[in-house]
């Protein structure tokens, strides 16, 4: 659907060394994130350079060709090293990508069938589709959100900064696999439906979602979603703190320093970084380390787990924490199981 371009299929070798080891293609682009086909090792015996492979769904309709043309076995420390920053297992993203065959198969993909969905119904929009209705909004300046969460105050503060600057935004929360202690999907585009009906104006706005899996890759993976919305029509990325991050394994703000080693007119998206944002009460509202003098007592953190602890045992996080309507969201699909 274009979401990946300039990558027309499943990375041959020479595309993913580049980019484990460069953050590049072959051709020089940027891109930080090994998109590849993983098989058995008995599978990959049977295949051969050269030739066309049927890609089925599980119903066995045929969604795809593959043209296969580079069939070659990955160092997976070393991707996990390169990528992930770590060879830890305990790692999502790590553990993910060791469950997967040994052997990479590499080859432009022909799609027949496009993968079908029964979630998500008109969210499920390809680049061309948001384009055009940026276009047709005469939206010049467009940021994008990514978020894998249910909306908080920080994050309503972090998108309506940069709304101040940009003409519309784009909230594209992915709805791909993510690990299991993250809040499900359709409950965090509950969470935004709800707030955007009651606090967004929606001549502004435009809630869509992102059909990927987490990676949980931090830095590079902060890269690869600005590049990624580019290719849906948008001008303007945010980034705030530990983007795609996980545990302790990257900086509060390696995701802002990694933009450096490219130069912006080949990233030819803009990054919005912000700092740490919270609720403080000294201010009566929303701020940063960089617009707020108080001390830290005066600010409402809550992490996500203690968030999870409160809704299970049915207790409100505060209004600085999160909206009303958002919280009874997320108390009614505790709730419901
Ligand atoms: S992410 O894995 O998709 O990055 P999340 O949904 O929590 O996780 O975050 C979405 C975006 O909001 C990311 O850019 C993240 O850096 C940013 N963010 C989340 N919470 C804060 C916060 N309190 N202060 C600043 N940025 C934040």
């Amino acid at each position: 659907c274009g979401a990946f371009s300039p990558l027309e299929g499943f990375m041959g070798q020479a595309d993913y060394q580049a980019c484990v080891d460069n953050m590049r293609l072959a051709d020089g682009l940027p891109w930080t994130i090994p998109v590849t086909l993983a098989v058995t090792e008995e599978k990959a015996a049977s295949l051969k350079e050269g030739t066309d492979l049927r890609l089925d769904h599980p119903d066995g309709t045929t969604l795809a060709i593959l043209h296969l043309d580079s069939k070659y076995q990955p160092s997976k420390e070393r991707e996990a090293e390169l990528v992930y920053k770590t060879t830890e297992e305990a790692h999502p993203g790590v553990a993910a990508l060791y469950q997967t065959g040994p052997i990479y198969l590499g080859g432009k993909v022909s799609v027949l069938h496009r993968v079908p969905h029964d979630d998500f119904g008109t969210y499920r929009r390809d680049p061309a589709e948001t384009r055009k209705i940026f276009h047709d909004r005469s939206w010049r300046r467009v940021v994008a959100f990514q978020t894998r969460n249910p909306i908080h105050r920080a994050h309503e503060y972090l998108q309506k900064s940069a709304l101040e600057i940009c003409d519309g935004l784009m909230i594209h929360p992915l709805v791909g696999a993510t690990k299991s202690d993250d809040i499900p999907a359709d409950v965090r585009m509950q969470s935004y439906e709800t707030i955007l009906k009651h606090y967004y104006p929606e001549t502004r706005t435009l809630l869509s979602v992102f059909p990927a899996a987490m990676r949980y890759a931090g830095p590079r993976e902060a890269v690869f979603h600005a590049l990624v919305r580019k290719n849906y029509g948008c001008t303007h990325f945010i980034v705030g703190r530990d983007h795609a991050g996980v545990g302790n394994y990257y900086g509060t703000f390696d995701a802002h320093y990694i933009f450096d080693e490219f130069d912006s007119s080949e990233i030819d998206i803009t990054p919005l970084f912000f700092e740490h944002s919270f609720f403080c009460k000294r201010c009566g509202g929303m701020a940063s380390v960089k617009t707020c003098p108080h001390d830290k007592e005066n600010h409402v953190f809550l992490s996500g787990t203690k968030v999870r602890e409160m809704l299970n045992q049915g207790e409100y996080p505060p209004p600085e924490f999160s909206r009303p309507e958002v919280i009874e969201v997320l108390i009614a699909a505790m709730q419901s199981g």
